[in-house]
């Protein structure tokens, strides 16, 4: 436990010039993240590919825990990794570039992978975008390595609820107001920074834990666990999958 709150403290501090927003978000990233449960199948010199690696703050928790990993992060967006890359020092680890991960080109890369970490982006992409992605990832790993897929599922049913409500009806909540604050001048920059800091998600479509192991399985690829993690408030899945061999499913 120890270990975790001074890998956090280490991630936050990673980011100096963050805003109080950005910090609040860092924040419920630790706390909605179950990273213990990710970080067990990844081992302490592992190299890591992260896709959709947002502003970097997993890459950096998984190699705080184990600064033997190395963490290559593509993201869409060019703010978010000019974010992440703020968060790295000298002789890193870890190397965050613009990348969308439907192109091609991503998964020529000479360098190959003990692990693909896709972490709530496969909820982000069209359904030929997610299959995309699943049958590519292999490109990019060693024999033997790992696709970790960490998502939220439709179970269990009441997280599954209140997720839908932040997504659903905070969105247009928040929008509504956003609209709102636009014309009311300073008191509307302040509503704004608000709006900012509880984070409006992008538009997400959330499958069903056998959906997803269906769509791993159609696209190669055995499933070695499945479990829907406790942690925090939303319904998280993490899927660890190997290239086909014999499917020993661990389900709890
Ligand atoms: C919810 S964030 C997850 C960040 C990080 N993986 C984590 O778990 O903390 C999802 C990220 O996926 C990125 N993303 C969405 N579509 C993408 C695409 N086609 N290519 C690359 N990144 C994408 C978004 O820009 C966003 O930063």
């Amino acid at each position: 436990m120890r270990k975790m709150w001074r890998t956090y403290r280490n991630v936050l501090n990673s980011y100096p010039d963050a805003t109080l927003s950005e910090k609040l978000l860092i924040i419920t990233r630790f706390l909605e993240l179950p990273v213990r449960d990710i970080d067990r199948w990844i081992g302490e010199n592992d190299t890591i590919m992260e896709l959709g690696c947002g502003r970097g703050v997993l890459a950096n928790i998984l190699v705080a825990l184990s600064p033997g990993r190395s963490v290559y992060g593509v993201d869409l967006s060019a703010g978010r990794i000019a974010r992440a890359l703020t968060s790295l020092k000298e002789n890193s680890r870890i190397e965050f570039h613009v990348a969308n991960v439907v192109d091609p080109s991503l998964y020529h890369l000479q360098q190959k992978f003990d692990i693909v970490l896709v972490s709530e982006l496969l909820c982000l992409l069209s359904p030929g975008d997610q299959e995309t992605v699943l049958k590519k990832a292999s490109d990019i790993l060693i024999p033997g390595g790992r696709l970790i897929i960490k998502d939220y599922v439709t179970r269990p049913r009441y997280k599954y609820f209140l997720f839908w409500l932040e997504t659903n009806f905070l969105h247009y909540v928040v929008n509504w107001t956003g609209r709102i604050a636009v014309k009311l001048g300073k008191l509307g920059r302040h509503l704004q920074k608000i709006q900012t800091m509880f984070g409006v998600r992008d538009a997400v479509t959330v499958l069903s834990r056998e959906n997803i192991s269906a769509l791993l399985i159609e696209k190669g690829w055995s499933v070695l666990s499945s479990t829907l993690p406790s942690k925090g408030f939303w319904p998280h899945c993490l899927l660890v999958c190997e290239r086909s061999g014999a499917d020993r499913t661990e389900e709890k």
